[in-house]
């Protein structure tokens, strides 16, 4: 392997002068930085990056924990943090922990013997070990979409409340009264406050809260499909679904269908996330928008930023969802 000493006696200058040329840690004449160039294309040099990240003690790795890389969700989350991760010169270490949080222990221990200078925390759950572990390192990190409010880090959210009312609101513009909500895991922050703004929009309009009407699913399009058909076998089948991610309306949606019931003729159904998919599913999905590849560079450009200065305030970004509203609600007959 061609070492930083083949590239110092080829360009005749020092090692040290190689080593100030690609680190550009001082001052090097345009002369000697062009032998030193020209000796690193001859010879194929490339740095020992392992070397180089114990010199500087920064590798210019950022690692992200997410819970379902299968979910087209956090796919584009994770597309905006590695563009502009790329563009800051980071390379990314994606770890997927597939919904358990045994596994992002693991991963949180991994990442940091990996030595990642950040890491961008998107939680699988309730993990007091993961909070717990994150307060005693001192490695900047991020958290993104799911708020643990004993974390005073930084965080790049969406406001959850907001968009269960707008999407339940849209449902009583349209006529419907008896509304379902089928919900996320209960433990994370975006299924509570989903909820909490579907009852706000129900107590806005003077209807009770029937609690038979909030199921807790997974955010997979099993759980949208397993309760969409419990919900079609009450008395009282709801003429409404707010499903509180696309995959589990999508999955309602193939229930119903499954009951020879029609979308939204017979039931109306929102979603939320605007996946690609929401779009080209049959019938299009009305759904509330998140800023998914926006929430990622954001976050990514905030850690690299905590990187560089460790002594900010945390920041919380909180950033806005719109409905979309698209064939799969109607007025209610
Ligand atoms: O679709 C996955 C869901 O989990 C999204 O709504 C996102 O907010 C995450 O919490």
């Amino acid at each position: 392997m061609i070492t930083i000493k083949d590239v110092a006696k080829e360009a005749g200058v020092s090692i040290a002068t190689v080593s100030h040329v690609i680190n550009s840690t001082r001052y090097v004449s345009d002369e000697l930085s062009k032998k030193v160039h020209l000796a690193i294309e001859k010879l194929s040099y490339h740095p020992n990056d392992i070397a180089r990240s114990l010199k500087k003690k920064k590798t210019y790795t950022i690692g992200m924990i997410m819970p379902d890389n299968s979910n087209p969700f956090f796919a584009e989350v994770a597309l905006g943090i590695e563009m502009k991760s790329f563009d800051l010169s980071y390379n990314v270490i994606f770890c997927n922990t597939n919904r358990n949080v045994q596994k992002e222990s693991t991963y949180l221990d991994l990442l940091l013997k990996k030595r990642v200078d950040g890491i961008v925390f998107v939680s699988s759950g309730i993990n007091i070990n993961s909070v717990k572990f994150i307060k005693s390192q001192k490695i900047p990190i991020i958290v993104v979409d799911r708020e643990i409010k004993r974390l005073k880090v930084d965080s790049v959210l969406v406001d959850n409340l907001s968009g269960g009312y707008q999407a339940t609101k849209h449902l009583l513009n349209l006529g419907h009264k008896r509304i379902a909500c089928i919900s996320g895991p209960s433990l994370i922050t975006p299924s509570s406050e989903r909820i909490e703004g579907y009852k706000k929009a129900l107590m806005e309009a003077s209807l009770e809260i029937d609690e038979k009407l909030i199921l807790m699913g997974d955010f997979q399009f099993e759980g949208g499909y397993k309760y969409a058909k419990k919900l079609l076998r009450m008395k009282r089948i709801p003429t409404a679904i707010f499903a509180c991610n696309d995959l589990m309306a999508i999955g309602a949606i193939c229930a119903i269908k499954e009951e020879g019931l029609s979308v939204p003729k017979d039931i109306s159904v929102v979603g939320f996330d605007d996946i690609a998919l929401a779009s080209f599913c049959d019938p299009k999905l009305t759904t509330v928008i998140q800023p998914k590849y926006i929430m990622g560079k954001l976050a990514a450009n905030m850690l690299i930023e905590r990187i560089r200065n460790k002594e900010m305030e945390p920041r919380r970004k909180l950033l806005k969802t719109e409905l979309i509203i698209r064939e799969s609600t109607i007025r209610k007959e």
